[in-house]
């Protein structure tokens, strides 16, 4: 018998438990070998929990437990759970773990720390979607050109909302909350954290590409408004919060943010609390995953498929997809400046005579053209304009932004959105 253990048992260790023990006979028989939860650890004992496993407050009664074979880890955070990883793996256990927080800034290390040890991490992008083996072994056969995803099923959930049902912001959040798709601290959901998180886990699995957070451009979904919405359904887009990866020459471009994405796209059609991840590979063309990116069930069903796999095969594969560097290609992270794509600008501003031309040529004088113009009275004395651009660089359109800003007709900060052709 194969002898789990579970810390945290929250929104997903619960369901990892309740799967175990509803589909014991069927996980048995994939799996070779009975498996039992026999513990799991939490910070609260006194909490009302619907498991029937019995519970301990202290950690290290579960790593130190020589009869347990498979540490789950699902409470959340970084530097408290490596801690436990690491001390689970040196004790010989076998880990699974749903903590993209976690594998963003010590998947490497902890790869070294596992040797043959397994560490299974599906659960920790895109929630129920068996993307990290799609990646890992369906697709090792190419070279990954692109990875375009919405993996972060909050945003998803709420910018879903906010368009189609004119929802507001704070409701719909507090609603994603309860239903178990946020993370405890919410702003690594609308932030574009926790999105970036899975981007650079996926990153490693395509690219053997070691970046942290930091390194590359992540934005929000805080400042859209439903003048961005207008704007969009006038020229027939989606807004989507969208992780992507591009292989351009001998670099890699990553970042989140949200996009303008056009309504006939596949992925513009990917709805609430779904994920949809599309991957080009330079044989096998484009391919697509469709499925539930977070809640309990949907993550949990991703934990448990880590577990039979590592009950089955005994010893992992590497944990991020590669058995020795990759040297034929020196492939680097592309500078955020040189990122090229349309954007879409709104710039709100005192109507006054001039304004418009003014902002017009220093978008012309930054190398960048308008695609399209509109422009929203808000009362006598203030507008709103939206513009479209062509393609431009980052660095320019930054530079124009800064420039706009600093003319004394600006009422606020401009809010810029990239589009996604
Ligand atoms: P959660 O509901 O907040 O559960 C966290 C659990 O960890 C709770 O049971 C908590 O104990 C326990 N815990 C926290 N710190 C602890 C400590 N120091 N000692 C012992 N127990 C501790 O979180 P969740 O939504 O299940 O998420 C768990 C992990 O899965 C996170 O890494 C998250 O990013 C990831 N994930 C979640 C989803 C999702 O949809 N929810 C999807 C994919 C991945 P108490 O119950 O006593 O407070
Ligand atoms: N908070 C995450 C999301 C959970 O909303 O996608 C799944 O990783």
């Amino acid at each position: 018998m194969i002898k789990i253990a579970i810390v945290g048992v929250g929104t997903v260790g619960e369901s990892v438990a309740n799967i175990l023990e509803k589909n014991a006979d069927l996980i048995s028989a994939r799996a070779g070998k009975e498996l039992k939860v026999i513990k799991g650890a939490v910070k609260d004992l006194s909490k009302k929990r619907n498991v029937s496993i019995p519970l301990t407050d202290d950690i290290d009664e579960v790593l130190n437990d020589k009869d347990i074979d498979i540490v789950v880890e699902l409470m959340g955070g970084v530097d408290e759970p490596y801690k436990v990883v690491k001390k689970a793996l040196e004790n010989g256990k076998a880990v699974v773990t749903a903590n993209k927080a976690l594998l963003a800034y010590h998947r490497y290390d902890l790869q070294k720390i596992a040797g043959d040890l397994p560490i299974g991490y599906e659960a920790s992008v895109a929630g129920g979607i068996p993307i990290i083996n799609a990646l890992k072994v369906g697709l090792s056969a190419n070279k990954i050109l692109a990875i375009k995803g919405i993996i972060n099923g909050t945003c998803n959930y709420m910018l879903t909302k906010m368009i189609n049902e004119g929802i507001e912001f704070d409701e719909i959040l507090k609603e994603s909350q309860e239903l178990g798709y946020a993370e405890a601290d919410p702003t690594f959901d609308i932030g574009g954290f926790d999105a970036a998180h899975k981007l650079l886990i996926l990153a490693s699995i395509a690219y053997g590409i070691d970046s942290k957070p930091e390194d590359i451009l992540i934005e929000g979904i805080e400042d859209i408004n439903s003048y961005d919405i207008e704007f969009a359904k006038e020229f027939g887009y989606s807004i989507k919060l969208l992780a992507i990866a591009k292989k351009i020459d001998e670099n890699i471009e990553l970042r989140v943010h949200p996009v303008l994405i056009k309504n006939n796209q596949m992925i513009s059609k990917i709805d609430g609390v779904m994920n949809g991840i599309s991957v080009i590979g330079d044989f096998v063309g484009e391919t697509l995953y469709y499925g539930a990116g977070a809640g309990g069930d949907a993550t949990a069903s991703a934990v448990v498929s880590d577990i039979v796999e590592i009950v089955r095969a005994g010893k992992s594969s590497p944990m991020l997809g590669f058995k020795k560097p990759f040297k034929s290609e020196n492939l680097k992270l592309l500078p955020t400046d040189y990122i090229q794509t349309k954007y879409y600008l709104r710039v709100t501003v005192k109507d006054e005579k001039g304004v418009l031309a003014k902002i017009s040529k220093t978008l012309g004088d930054s190398n960048i053209s308008i695609d399209t113009f509109l422009q929203k009275q808000v009362g006598d004395d203030k507008a709103i304009l939206l513009f479209s651009t062509h393609v431009c660089y980052e660095k320019e359109i930054k530079k124009a932004i800064k420039e706009i800003e600093g003319y004394d007709f600006i009422n606020q900060k401009v809010s810029m959105i990239r589009i996604e052709d």
